[in-house]
């Protein structure tokens, strides 16, 4: 692929419009989100979908989220249920992906859903990515803004350290406050728990009034790109750890001497928003093995510890 420029834009108004059109044009367009930056083309486009993979090396058979700019537009794409409707209206705008029975008729490439029958839709709490979506008034296909496999962005920076030169845009808004990415709740039956992220499951099963069930691989809805090794950092990753190897660099979280501490409170939304931004850092420091400590599973916890089992998984 011929290297393009990567123009690096103000998430101004200025910004966001020349954003708009580069999208009108089927162009790829990082974006900054709550949770974390999506790498955005228009969905109904299949030249532009299909740069999407391309450019962050994707498998093909890996489905996009839809990002959305309000609930009505949701109900154009995909069959509407009651479930849906308790959830959109407690989450949404927000860090909550919902996935449901695709309509006839959708008019969104067929390589946004690979070959499902199913979309997964998020409408984005971010005044930038929400302004973006107001204005373009169309559904917007947005992965992660990172090379498939490596360690999500939560700034434009790691964005255009990952990507740059292979799309035409980042819109720079600042560092991702949630830092997570979206919680993915199928409803095509029980409501069924396929990402943990940004919403913690706990609130999520309060507003439903009981709990998810969780997805196993035999299941017909999984999240395909949720299976081993991802967000990897160049070094060896071990969790759990009270007492570092020599070499290894610690990841604290809470009471304990480090030199990067996700939360030294102890506090979970802090630890979230810090998790991917310490290990791009902990990354460029190459250390010889990233120890982490432990972290409870519970809130956020459990999206922080999916995403670091992911790290520690064994590489392919
Ligand atoms: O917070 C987020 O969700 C971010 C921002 C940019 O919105 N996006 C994100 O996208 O994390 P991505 O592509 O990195 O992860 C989306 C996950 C993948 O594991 C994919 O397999 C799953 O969603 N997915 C997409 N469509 C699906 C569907 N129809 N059924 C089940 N899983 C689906
Ligand atoms: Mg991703």
């Amino acid at each position: 692929m011929k290297p393009i420029k990567t123009l690096h834009l103000h998430g101004d108004a200025a910004g966001i419009a020349h954003a708009a059109e580069l999208l009108s044009a089927g162009a790829l367009v990082a974006l900054p989100t709550e949770t974390v930056y999506g790498l955005a083309a228009d969905a109904r486009n299949d030249l532009a979908v299909a740069r999407i993979f391309e450019a962050k090396g994707r498998p093909h058979f890996n489905p996009l989220i839809v990002h959305l700019a309000d609930v009505s537009q949701a109900k154009n794409y995909v069959e509407w249920t009651q479930n849906a409707e308790l959830l959109a209206q407690h989450f949404w705008p927000g860090p909550l992906t919902l996935v449901l029975p695709l309509k006839p008729d959708h008019g969104l490439s067929p390589l946004v859903t690979g070959g499902l029958s199913t979309l997964a839709l998020r409408v984005p709490a971010h005044p930038v990515a929400h302004q973006l979506l107001q204005q373009y008034n169309g559904p917007l296909a947005a992965p992660s803004a990172n090379p498939s496999g490596k360690i999500s962005p939560t700034l434009a920076r790691h964005v255009l350290e990952g990507l740059s030169g292979r799309i035409e845009a980042v819109l720079d808004g600042g560092a991702c406050p949630i830092g997570l990415e979206s919680t993915i709740v199928g409803l095509l039956d029980q409501p069924c728990l396929l990402r943990p992220g940004g919403v913690p499951e706990e609130d999520l099963e309060k507003i439903l009034g009981r709990p998810l069930t969780h997805h196993s691989a035999a299941d017909p809805l999984n999240a395909p790109g949720q299976l081993g090794s991802h967000y990897a950092p160049g070094a060896a990753v071990r969790l759990n750890v009270t007492q570092p190897k020599p070499g290894e660099t610690l990841l604290g979280f809470g009471a304990v001497t480090a030199p990067m501490n996700l939360s030294e409170n102890g506090d979970l939304i802090e630890a979230a928003a810090n998790l991917f931004h310490y290990l791009h850092a902990l990354d460029a420091q190459n250390p010889a093995g990233i120890a982490v400590s432990p972290i409870p599973e519970t809130g956020l916890g459990r999206a922080i510890n999916d995403r670091l089992r992911r790290a520690a998984a064994p590489r392919p």
